[in-house]
């Protein structure tokens, strides 16, 4: 079996995981010597340049080295009789829950405050609002968006909501599904976790008329993609005290512009899109175990639905 390994990403991690977990593999890193297209079976990709991933003619899967496939699915040269599998990956959505606890507990517990307190030595205190009850919502109750419900509630958020396309049961969970149930979500959203997928139906989903549905003083967590938010509307939102802060990891472009005004606004928190990076020995269990089912002519978990974009 061959498999051609397209990534910009250090390949290190990845040469020792895949001999690992799949020592009956060929694999050929994409940019490191010659290699016979036609003779690929599997290609595991990020973001490949537009058009190489098609220039493979007899691929029989294809794997996306993360969770979001919304990049790839901009090559329209993409074959779509090839099985596409998206990453769902027990550290990956560790690696999310983390981030997602850390900024919902720094905002229920008035971090900002304390930290604008420090820099003019002001020593005051704030009673935070009772756990149990702290509105957290969280659009996407996907893998991730269902594990930071989860974990939120075991750590004593009481009222965790969130939003999808279908409707979910999960105790302890109120969920709001499909179009019309947007406004009534974020109404109740004191803290908001933007965790959808980029789709053509999410693209700028976050818009100002959405941000105004957000009760005075929330706050906004986008850790899906950046294109999901109108960003110019976050900053009349936080600039108007409408919102009062946000934790941003993705954007609509990345990096982040030198010159973006979220740079210099005391209330955005920034970080380089490293909510949950994808782990090599992690993630080529699971590709190893989905590519077997492939060979053995089952269905892998986590196929891409194409025409739902995600
Ligand atoms: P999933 O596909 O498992 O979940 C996506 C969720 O979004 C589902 O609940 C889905 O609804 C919902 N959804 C999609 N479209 C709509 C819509 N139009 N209206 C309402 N709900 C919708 O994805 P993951 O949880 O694995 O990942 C989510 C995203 O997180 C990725 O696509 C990626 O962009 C981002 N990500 C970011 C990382 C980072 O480091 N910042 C790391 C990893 C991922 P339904 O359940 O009904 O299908
Ligand atoms: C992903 C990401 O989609 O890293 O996995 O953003």
């Amino acid at each position: 079996m061959n498999i051609v390994f397209i990534s910009e990403e250090d390949t290190a991690p990845w040469k020792k995981a895949l001999r690992r977990r799949l020592p009956e593999a060929d694999v050929f890193f994409w940019g490191e010597g010659e290699l016979d297209k036609a003779a690929m079976d599997y290609a595991l990709v990020w973001k490949p340049e537009p058009g190489l991933v098609a220039s493979f003619p007899n691929l029989k899967g294809i794997f996306n080295l993360g969770a979001g496939v919304d990049a790839l699915l901009q090559d329209t040269t993409l074959p779509r009789n090839v099985p596409l599998v998206r990453l769902v990956d027990p550290r990956l959505s560790q690696g999310m829950v983390e981030y997602v606890v850390y900024w919902v507990v720094h905002f229920h517990r008035d971090m900002q405050i304390y930290a604008r307190h420090k820099r003019v030595r002001e020593w005051r205190q704030y009673r935070n609002a009772d756990t149990a009850k702290r509105r957290v919502g969280i659009l996407g109750l996907g893998e991730l968006g269902t594990n930071c419900a989860h974990a939120l509630l075991m750590l004593g958020f009481e009222t965790v909501s969130g939003w999808s396309r279908t409707h979910k049961e999960l105790p302890g969970v109120t969920s709001f599904a499909g179009k019309d149930a947007l406004k009534p979500f974020l109404q109740q959203c004191e803290i908001l976790v933007n965790l959808l997928p980029l789709t053509d139906a999410t693209h700028r989903i976050l818009d100002q008329a959405a941000l105004d549905q957000l009760p005075e003083g929330a706050f906004v967590i986008n850790a899906g993609r950046g294109a999901t938010l109108d960003e110019t509307a976050l900053i009349e939102a936080l600039n108007s005290g409408h919102l009062a802060g946000a934790a941003l990891d993705v954007f609509a472009t990345e990096p982040l512009p030198q010159d973006h005004p979220f740079w210099t606004m005391d209330t955005v928190f920034i970080t380089p899109h490293i909510a949950s990076l994808t782990s090599a020995s992690s993630a080529a269990d699971v590709i190893a175990k989905a590519l077997r089912a492939l060979e053995d002519g089952e269905t892998p978990d986590n196929l891409v639905d194409w025409d739902q974009g995600y």
